[in-house]
C-alpha cells in the first residue's frame, strides 16, 4: 500500500500526478506544451525545458491541495527524451524526496506507459505481451514478470507515432499528427491507395515506417490527391502492420494478454482492431493516459518501490536510457 507522487517531463508534457496502489488516480494534472511547439512543427527542446521549468511547481503544488492521503515516495521519468526536460523533472524531483526525507524511484519512460495500463478498469495480470506504440518507439515487449522485459521487436526506423506526425505534416494537417489524420480519415476511403506493409512477410517481429511514409510522398507528388482518402489509407496501412505483428507475436509466444499503450494507443482505429480480432485478454490505457502523463509514472514507480528498486540522489538524467 503506497501513495506515489509521479513526474513526467521527459518531452513536451509536464505531467504530474498522485496514484494510490500503483492503480488509483487521486490526482493528475498536465500542462501541454503543444500550442507552443506547433508553429514549429515539432518540439524545439529548449523551449520544452524552460517551459517544465516555469510550470512544475505550481503543478506539483496544485495536486498536493488536492489529496489528503501522505505521499510515501516521488517518482520521476530518468529517461528515454529530450535531456533538458528530463533534468527539470528529475531535479525537482529528487529535491523533494530529499527535503521531505521520502525514497526517490527513477522511472524509464516506456516502462511508464506500459503501467498505463493498470490505470484502467481491469488491471493486467504478468505475464503478458505489450505492443508500445509511441512517439519515439513501436515495440512489442514480453513481460513475464514486473521489471523483467524482453524485447521481441522493434522498429529500424521511424515509430508509427512519428510516421503520423510526417504525414500529417506532408498533408498540412496540424501537430501532433495522431489525433489530426484520425479525424481527417473520417470521410476518407481506406482503400482508395494501396500503401505498403513493410516486412509483413519478413518471419520475425521488426518494424519498419519511413517507407510508408515515402509512399505517401510519392503518390502526393503525382498530382492533387483527396486529403481525407490518403488519411484513410496510410493509417489503415499503419495500423494494420501493427496487427500483423502482434498477431505473429502471439502465435509464437502463446500469450494469453495483451498490453497496448503509448500515443498510438489512443487511434480508434487500432482499439477497435486490438480488442475484436484477437483471441487473448486485452488491456488498454483510458485514453487520457495514452499520451505522456505523470500517473503512468506513478503507477511504474509504486511497482518499482513494491519490489525494492528504488533509485538514490547520484541518478541522472539519461536521453537514450535502455529498458
Ligand atoms: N489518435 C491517435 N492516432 C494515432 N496516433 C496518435 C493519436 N493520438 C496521439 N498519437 C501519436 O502519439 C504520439 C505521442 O505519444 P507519446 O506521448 O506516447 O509519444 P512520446 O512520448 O513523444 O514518445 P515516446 O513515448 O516514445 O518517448 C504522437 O506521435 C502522436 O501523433
Ligand atoms: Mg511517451
Amino acid at each position: 500500500m503506497s501513495v506515489v507522487l509521479g513526474i513526467e517531463s521527459s518531452c513536451d508534457e509536464t505531467g504530474i500526478a498522485i496514484v494510490k496502489n500503483g492503480t488509483e488516480v487521486l490526482a493528475n494534472e498536465i500542462a501541454s506544451q503543444i500550442d507552443i511547439h506547433k508553429v514549429f512543427g515539432g518540439v524545439v527542446p529548449e523551449i520544452a525545458s524552460r517551459q517544465h521549468t516555469k510550470i512544475i511547481s505550481q503543478l506539483v503544488d496544485q495536486v498536493l491541495k488536492s489529496v489528503d492521503e501522505p505521499i510515501d515516495a516521488i517518482a520521476a521519468t530518468q529517461g528515454p527524451g529530450l535531456m533538458g526536460a528530463l533534468m527539470v523533472g528529475l531535479s525537482f524531483a529528487k529535491a523533494l524526496a530529499y527535503s521531505w526525507k521520502l525514497p526517490f524511484v527513477p522511472v524509464h519512460h516506456i516502462e511508464g506507459h506500459l503501467f498505463s495500463a493498470f490505470l484502467g478498469e481491469k488491471v493486467p495480470e504478468f505475464p503478458f505481451l505489450a505492443l508500445i506504440v509511441s512517439g519515439g518507439h513501436t515495440q512489442i515487449i514480453q513481460c513475464d514478470q514486473a521489471h523483467h522485459y524482453r524485447i521481441l521487436g522493434t522498429t529500424r526506423d521511424d515509430a508509427v507515432g512519428e510516421s503520423f506526425d510526417k504525414v500529417a505534416r506532408l498533408l498540412d494537417l496540424p501537430y501532433p499528427g495522431g489525433p489530426s489524420i484520425q479525424k481527417a480519415a473520417v470521410d476518407g476511403d481506406p482503400r482508395a491507395f494501396d500503401f505498403p506493409r513493410a516486412m509483413r512477410h519478413k518471419g520475425n517481429l521488426e518494424f519498419s515506417y519511413s517507407g510508408l511514409k515515402t509512399a505517401v510522398l510519392y503518390t502526393l507528388q503525382e498530382g492533387e490527391k483527396d486529403v481525407a482518402d490518403v488519411a484513410a489509407s496510410f493509417q489503415a496501412a499503419a495500423i494494420d502492420i501493427l496487427l500483423i505483428k502482434i498477431k505473429q507475436a502471439i502465435h509464437q509466444t502463446s500469450a494469453q494478454r495483451l498490453v497496448v499503450a503509448g500515443g498510438v494507443a489512443a487511434n480508434q482505429l487500432l482499439r477497435d482492431r486490438i480488442t475484436t480480432e484477437l483471441d487473448v485478454d486485452v488491456f488498454l490505457p483510458p485514453f487520457k493516459y495514452c499520451i505522456d502523463n505523470g500517473a503512468m509514472i506513478a503507477a511504474a514507480g509504486h511497482s518499482r518501490l513494491e519490489h525494492g528498486l528504488t533509485g538514490d540522489f547520484s541518478t541522472t538524467p539519461n536521453p537514450s536510457l535502455s529498458l
